[in-house]
């Protein structure tokens, strides 16, 4: 489907300076002269800001099971999609989004192991047709990106037991996103994301402007 906006999403695993560096392009396209809606999932609509708080902050007071998950992230993405994304697209103006489908077919189809082709179905009934131009894939060895987001994981005495079980995860959804660009290169386009910021951010730029060339 072709839209008269272009969507950009930022895709990469925890700490790989997503909300950085799409903060940063949404600054460099408006002063540009470009109107843009930047926003996140799960999240973005007061729906989807609702069920990150089950998501992420278990207020439902019990654990989320791993399909469960799948259909509250759905959930929010098809909210997100019809509410904002779309009527945002048809008005010409770019869409930035931290995080969409690909985080469902590398989290929970690949890292999880639900099926990245099952994932695939849900999405489709999910995005409506809002299939990105470009998707940012911001690449970082999964070290660095702990060491960066370090003072979120809590007390050192809790810290190891935790890092070590994520890690073998992590290493999976590194893995997925890089399987994911090679199935799809001409959109998904990867960003070493271990450079300074503003290094990061030129070579962002640099495939942004293909897209709107
Ligand atoms: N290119 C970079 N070089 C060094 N540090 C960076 C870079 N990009 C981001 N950071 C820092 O790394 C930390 C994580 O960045 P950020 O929050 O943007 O990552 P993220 O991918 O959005 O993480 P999450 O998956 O948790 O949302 C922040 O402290 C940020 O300042
Ligand atoms: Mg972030």
């Amino acid at each position: 489907m072709t839209h008269r906006g272009k969507f950009i999403t930022f895709e990469g695993p925890e700490g790989s300076g997503k909300t950085t560096h799409a903060r940063n392009l949404v600054a460099r396209l408006e002063g540009a002269g470009r109107a843009v809606l930047y926003t996140r999932e799960p999240g973005g609509t007061r729906t989807g800001e609702a069920v990150r708080g089950i998501l992420q902050h278990d207020e439902a007071g019990e654990p989320v099971t791993p399909e469960a998950e799948v259909f509250l992230f759905a959930a929010c993405r098809a909210q997100l999609v019809r509410q904002a994304i779309l009527p945002a697209l048809e008005r010409g103006t770019t869409v930035v989004c931290d995080r969409f489908a690909d985080s469902t077919l590398v989290y929970q189809g690949y890292a999880r192991g639900l099926g990245v082709e099952r994932m695939l179905t849900i999405n489709e009934i999910a995005v409506d047709g809002a299939v990105p131009d470009l998707t940012v894939l911001l690449d970082i060895d999964v070290e660095t990106g702990f060491r960066r987001l370090g003072s979120r994981y809590g007390a050192e005495s809790s810290r190891d037991r935790f890092e070590r079980e994520a890690r073998a995860f992590h290493e999976r959804v590194r893995r997925g996103y890089l399987e994911l660009a090679e199935r799809w290169p001409a959109r998904i386009r990867t960003v070493q994301a271990d450079a300074p910021v503003e290094a990061v951010d030129a070579a962002i730029w640099r495939v942004v402007n293909h897209v709107f060339a």
